[in-house]
């Protein structure tokens, strides 16, 4: 099988999809709060970089126990946000410019501030109850279930007001919905015809594996204690709703899907994507950001960091479960990980832009739709608190106060919440160089990275090597060059523990892709390759090879995309 037939070019395969989170992007009324006026102001900003599309994290009504992902009102918009004119006037803003945009549909749980949820929990004969997860209190103590956010780690609460426990995956303050009820499933399936009949172009879905569960609610088997997340995705109904949502409304529209794949393995993530299931179009999973974190343990960075043959392992497995049906999807980053130059690059003054640009060209140039956080065309980093009390996040706050009450080793604790915490990946945007980076006139809601002064838009804008021009630079490739999107991909020096290379190769054109993720001189072995007719179409180091006799010997953290002679590839590279 080579490569994608023409009749399966899609234009959500083709695009770049850019992320925002809006709480942090860009500032209009100097409350420290970005806000919707805020992203308008930018959206030539978000033009020029060339991206197809915006994915824009929640900005419906929300009390933001964790930020907008306490839903209170599915169809308002969060009043720190602005209003329905504001959003009206963004999406006409972003299809005025040719950008598409996809919200986030978060409908496993919603806010405890949910008309629903409070009609539901005033008697236990409401028309609402059923739109949740209760336990009688009389049946005795429900099963252990963990919960993601909860102080005590458990996802019980039990509610004085009916005698019963209910469901919170998450925070005390995010019960979840119960999906069995077809009432509430017509509730979802209308609120997203509300935001189509609007003109959004997709959604990206909300741990959408956990929607459907064992409503009897049994003991959990031994071997799942700690790896709960295996054990609450996919139940028994899951493609069912998938199915049903599809037919009830996706399908009638010219939109993309993607689900946050939560817990979904390569065995199982054809069943949400191949399109013959007629369910979603992507999931993006979780195996990639786990690699490097020891186990049994809370987001603990492996001192040793991470083994590129493991993510290259991971990575071209991920590839082949896609080669042949469905469509994949490419991220290191996003509002819920670190930034991806601490995490897989190196920030470093001397590393921070040369690694950027090298990370940027794997997430380019893979078969799979990129999803690129905003911040990270910047080479933005870490910003490492030092103190508990700087953290706004609630999974940091309420993980330290569990192990406090525990009694674990707190400095531990922070030490690696410094590379792995979420609101690493949260601080404001750096435009430039003024006062809180040009993010807010106010005081920001989460602190600046001081490294502002030197990293953002407006210095990089000046500098044709900046890691922002490099993003700009690769997304014209991938337009220019089909087989980055379509081209099959084929691994190459696999045991090679420093260098990733590989090959997209898609009827005449063949491209090879080679990337140094090592702060030393590495080299690349490409024995059998016929190298001397390549042409550099990209390359991440000022001074740019003219060729490639000397290409087997990449600098730190070099990337290379290069344009081979096809018929050589033919010959040689399939063997
Ligand atoms: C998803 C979101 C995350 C949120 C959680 C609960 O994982 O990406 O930010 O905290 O779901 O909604
Ligand atoms: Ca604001």
């Amino acid at each position: 099988m080579n490569a994608a037939p023409i009749n399966q070019r899609k234009w959500w395969k083709e695009a770049v999809v850019y992320q925002i989170y809006p709480r942090s992007f860009k500032d209009s009324n100097g409350d420290g709060i970005g806000d919707l006026n805020g992203i308008i102001s930018k959206l030539d900003y978000i033009k020029n970089l060339g991206v197809d599309v915006v994915w824009l994290n929640p900005i419906f009504s929300s009390p933001n126990d964790d930020n907008g992902y306490d839903i209170s009102d599915y169809k308002g918009i969060m009043s720190e946000f602005g209003t329905m004119e504001d959003f009206d006037a963004l999406l006409q803003g972003m299809h005025d410019r040719g950008i598409r945009l996809i919200l986030d549909l978060v409908v496993n749980h919603s806010s405890d501030e949910h008309r629903w949820f409070k009609e539901a929990r005033s008697s236990r004969d409401n028309p609402y109850r059923n739109y949740y997860h209760w336990w009688p209190a009389e049946q005795g103590i429900p099963k252990k279930r963990f919960s993601f956010f909860d102080v005590n780690n458990d996802a019980w609460e039990y509610d004085n007001a009916t005698n019963s426990y209910y469901l919170h995956y998450f925070s005390v303050k995010q019960p979840d919905l119960n999906w069995e009820n077809p009432l509430l499933r017509k509730e979802i399936y209308d609120m997203m015809h509300f935001w189509f009949q609007k003109g959004i172009d997709g959604f990206r879905m909300d741990v959408i594996p956990f929607i459907s569960k064992d409503i009897t609610f049994p003991e959990l088997p031994e071997e799942y204690h700690g790896n709960f997340v295996k054990y609450y995705a996919e139940g028994p109904f899951l493609h069912k709703y998938l199915h049903e949502m599809n037919r009830e409304v996706l399908s009638r529209y010219d939109v993309m899907s993607v689900a946050e794949g939560i817990g979904v393995g390569t065995d199982k993530a054809l069943e949400y994507v191949a399109p013959d299931r007629q369910e979603l179009d992507m999931l993006y999973h979780f195996e990639g950001i786990g690699i490097g974190l020891l186990p049994y343990e809370f987001k603990a960075a492996d001192p040793n960091g991470f083994s590129l043959i493991e993510f290259k392992d991971l990575y071209s497995k991920w590839d082949a479960v896609f080669a042949e049906n469905g469509w994949g999807t490419i991220y290191l980053g996003n509002h819920d990980n670190p930034r991806i130059l601490t995490r897989w690059g190196n920030d470093s003054p001397e590393y921070r832009n040369v690694s950027s640009k090298m990370l940027s060209a794997f997430l380019l140039t893979m078969r799979a739709t990129p999803y690129y956080y905003a911040g990270d065309e910047l080479g933005m980093s870490n910003i490492k608190f030092d103190s508990i009390d700087d953290y706004r996040d609630i999974e940091t706050i309420n993980m330290y106060r569990q192990m406090e009450s525990r009694g674990e080793d707190l400095s531990r604790f922070l030490q690696n919440q410094k590379i792995t915490a979420r609101d690493n990946s949260r601080t404001p945007f750096q435009w430039d160089a003024t006062e809180n980076a040009g993010f807010s006139t106010g005081t920001p809601w989460l602190k600046v990275n001081p490294n502002y002064t030197t990293v953002n838009v407006a210095a990089q804008e000046e500098d044709p090597q900046s890691p922002l021009n490099f993003f700009r630079n690769l997304i014209q490739l991938r337009k220019k060059e089909l087989a980055l999107v379509y081209g099959r991909y084929v691994l190459l020096d696999r045991d090679n523990p420093h260098v990733y290379s590989y090959i997209r190769h898609w009827e005449d054109t063949t491209i090879i892709v080679m990337l140094n993720f090592s702060a030393s001189e590495a080299n690349a072995h490409l024995e059998g390759l016929e190298l001397s007719a390549a042409k550099v179409l990209l390359s991440n180091y000022p001074d740019e090879r003219k060729g490639m006799d000397t290409l087997t010997v990449l600098r730190a953290y070099e990337a290379c995309i290069c344009k081979l002679n096809s018929a050589n590839f033919r010959n040689n590279g399939e063997t």
